[in-house]
């Protein structure tokens, strides 16, 4: 039996870190293709408006939660559930980056990168696991990033969260395909979004986040484990981590002007 797809017909779609960026674009575009979808993040007020402004076909729905919050990710899902009948998406992309440097190291950003971009998933994925295998189906996108490949300069915290949520969600997949769930990683190059915005080093191939969104939601309809974009940049960077390290550090240091920096 081919591995579960979603699509409007079978249930809702969850989306966390839905209020800006990549999430609130792919909210607009999986909305488009008729899903309900439920939007969280913390801004409140933003998803309400999101959701009062939104014209059909679909729906959004405004569903406030820090995903930080165990109980407040467990009663999402119930909510969800109970008012929708079931969950056949779940896109797990709420996320944020702190820049380390290694002569400046601080526990702090550590714990909030962790706290946010990994815990905050395995908060929402395991109710949702839970539901889904008493449905017998079920979606599940993990939003990791192409920072998760190799080690990059500033991205101590962020790369090592980001490789955490590949590696779960891989290592999840021998039991959760069996379960009928399938799961899939999301592993975006740059895209145009307010966290992007902060950066001050150029971008190479930088995505309109819309464009982004059309992307992601084709990967949602297709089969790959991987949906990554824009696939240029992103293939391009998983050749350069395939290199030997005696290579990968100069060349890295080279094109980001690391090693000058400090
Ligand atoms: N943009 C890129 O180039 C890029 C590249 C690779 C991967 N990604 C990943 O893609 C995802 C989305 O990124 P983005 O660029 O769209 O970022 P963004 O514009 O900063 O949006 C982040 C979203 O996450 C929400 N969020 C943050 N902390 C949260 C929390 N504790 N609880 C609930 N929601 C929270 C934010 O809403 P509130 O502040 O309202 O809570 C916002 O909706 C992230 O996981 C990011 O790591 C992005």
């Amino acid at each position: 039996m081919p591995l579960f797809h979603a699509n409007p017909s079978q249930g809702a779609a969850w989306i966390t870190g839905a209020s800006g960026g990549l999430g609130a674009a792919l909210a607009t575009e999986l909305a488009g293709e008729g899903y309900t979808v439920y939007i969280s993040a913390r801004s409140a007020d933003t998803l309400d408006a999101m959701a009062s402004d939104y014209k059909g076909p679909g729906r959004l729905v405004a569903l406030p939660l820090d995903v930080t919050d165990r109980e407040a990710c467990a009663s999402a899902v119930e909510r969800i559930v109970s008012e929708s009948g079931n969950l056949a998406l779940a896109v797990f992309n709420a996320g944020t980056f702190y820049p380390i440097r290694g002569f400046k190291l601080d526990h702090g950003v550590f714990d909030k990168t962790m706290g946010i971009n990994f815990f905050g998933v395995t908060n929402c994925l395991i109710p949702t696991v839970n539901c889904m295998n008493e449905a017998g189906k079920g979606q599940i996108v993990v939003v990791s990033s192409s920072a998760s490949y190799g080690g990059l300069p500033k991205s101590a915290a962020y790369g090592a969260s980001k490789a955490a949520l590949v590696n779960m969600a891989s290592s999840l997949k021998f039991d959760l395909d069996p379960l009928n769930i399938r799961v899939q990683v999301c592993t975006p190059g740059f895209v145009d979004t307010p966290l992007t915005e902060k950066n001050d080093f150029p971008m190479p191939f930088l995505m309109p986040v819309e464009k982004a969104a059309k992307a992601f939601a084709e990967g949602i309809r297709g089969n790959g484990f991987d949906i990554t974009f824009p696939k240029r940049f992103t293939w391009m960077l998983k050749a350069l981590n395939l290199l030997p390290y005696w290579l990968y550090f100069p060349l890295v240091a080279r094109s980001t002007g690391a090693s000058k920096k400090r």
